[in-house]
């Protein structure tokens, strides 16, 4: 499935829907493992072609278990995962990758095929698409009070309601999105989430997004759309696919649209470009593992980010000699950036821990299908998003003052030539 929440918060919730049938193993649920052999099935009776080697298990992510491909046995570089012919992507016409310009006819076709249940071509794909799952909710459909909870970080900007406010509009007749009959609400969910403009890719859409551990890419042709292993897989790894990447893969925009965070290269970005220079300062980084950031990266390093075969080598190689090249003054600038934004916040990371806890605990009283517990979830979910972004914004900045310190044989005195005289953190 697509992730929607790699939340740590949530793990008790998550174990409690991931049914009697799963288990600390990875194996997913008898019933998930009937269908998806269903699907394989499906695939192959309708001219497609599935390795043998591909699976689906239940990953760990942090603290939860998610559903996601696994590969059963190696897999070689180069070689082929999956072959969907275009009859077998949802959302084309015409047996090619044609697909209609009319969005709302997609989402109604979608929507009416859900309905049909197993009389429905598609069912084998659609019974896995659990969208509607309320494990998490992705923003797009929080209301005001939980957004106001992102204490106005980005994604906040951009109205998190656009896509369902879009789809009433345009859609429906104006029907509110939480009015709308399941089907509907099914359709659109699984177009934002698993959909790659608008083409549905049966048995490639349960793989989640990784963009560093990326080891899989897709290739259309008249055909039809062809999936190849980017590098080695050892037996039991996890396969991924990119939901989006290049330079315009935030961190706030993925989880705007997804409701998670990417683990790495996690990429902020807090500086208004709209005027197509970032010379007004602010601050923008790649978060990689064990704490390295990338300050201010190049297009060519953003560039790299959700293309296949990228190895955290090539980025932590460039990563030093980048940083240490970023001018003093920049990277004081980068660093009041981040303090600033910081102290300007709300809540500190100890009083969010404590907030979450309550939040958690309120859960635990509710029923888990109720509107309340609902609530609770997507404050839960802002929550950790908004520590989340603190977290990362501390490792930015320690990371400018540790390059700072580095260069500090003639950096404190450029600091307070820079800055003026006492004004050194
Ligand atoms: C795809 O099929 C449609 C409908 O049959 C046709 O109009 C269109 O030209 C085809 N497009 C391509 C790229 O073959
Ligand atoms: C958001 O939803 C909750 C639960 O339904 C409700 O209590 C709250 O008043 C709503 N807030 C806004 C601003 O709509
Ligand atoms: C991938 O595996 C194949 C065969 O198992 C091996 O020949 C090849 O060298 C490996 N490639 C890498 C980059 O490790
Ligand atoms: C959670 O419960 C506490 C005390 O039981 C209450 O003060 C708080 O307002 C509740 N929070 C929410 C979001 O319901």
């Amino acid at each position: 499935m697509r992730v929607f929440a790699i939340l740590y918060t949530l793990v008790a919730f998550a174990a409690a829907f991931d049914g009697s049938g799963a288990s600390n193993s990875g194996e997913i649920g008898s019933d998930d493992n009937t269908k998806f052999g269903d699907l394989v099935a499906w695939v192959r009776r309708n001219g497609g072609r599935v390795d043998d080697r591909l699976g689906l298990k239940n990953h760990q992510h942090g603290e939860v278990s998610i559903r996601g491909g696994v590969a059963l046995l190696p897999l070689d570089e180069g070689s082929e995962l999956l072959f969907l012919p275009w009859k077998l992507v949802l959302g084309t016409t015409g047996e090619n990758s044609t697909v209609s310009e009319d969005k709302c006819s997609v989402l109604q076709y979608y929507a009416s095929e859900v309905e049909a249940g197993p009389g429905s071509f598609w069912y084998p794909y659609l019974a896995l698409d659990d969208s509607l799952s309320s494990i998490g909710r992705v923003p797009s459909l929080w209301n005001d009070s939980v957004i106001s909870e992102l204490q106005g970080l980005p994604p906040f900007l951009e109205s998190t309601s656009g896509l369902t406010g879009w789809f009433s509009s345009n859609c429906v007749d104006g029907v509110p999105f939480s009015s709308l009959p399941r089907s509907n609400r099914q359709a659109l969910l699984a177009a934002i989430t698993r959909a790659a403009g608008m083409r549905f890719l049966p048995i490639y859409d349960l793989l989640n997004h990784h963009n560093g551990m990326l080891n899989t890419q897709s290739k259309a042709d008249v055909k039809g759309v062809t999936i190849t292993i980017t590098r080695n897989v050892t037996e039991g790894q996890e396969l991924f696919m990119s939901y989006r990447g290049g330079k315009d893969s935030t961190a706030s925009d993925t989880f705007r649209r997804y409701g998670f965070v990417e683990s790495w290269p996690q990429h902020w970005k807090l500086i208004d470009d709209k005027d197509g220079s970032d010379a007004s300062g602010g601050m923008q980084f790649l978060l990689l593992p064990d704490k390295v950031v990338t300050i201010f990266p190049t297009d060519s390093i953003l560039s790299q980010i959700g293309a296949p075969g990228l190895q955290l080598s090539d980025f932590l190689a460039s990563t030093h000699n980048h940083n240490q090249m970023i001018s003093v003054e920049r990277l004081i600038g980068f660093s009041r950036f981040g303090q600033d934004l910081m102290s300007s916040l709300a809540t500190t990371t100890k009083e969010d821990n404590v907030i979450l806890r309550n939040l958690r605990l309120n859960l635990s009283q509710q029923n888990l299908n109720s509107i309340k517990s609902e609530q609770l979830r997507d404050l839960m979910s802002a929550v950790d998003y908004r520590m989340q972004f603190k977290e990362s914004i501390q490792m930015a900045i320690d990371a400018a003052e540790k390059v700072l310190t580095l260069i500090i044989g003639h950096g404190v005195k450029c600091i307070q030539n820079v800055e003026g005289a006492g004004d050194n953190k």
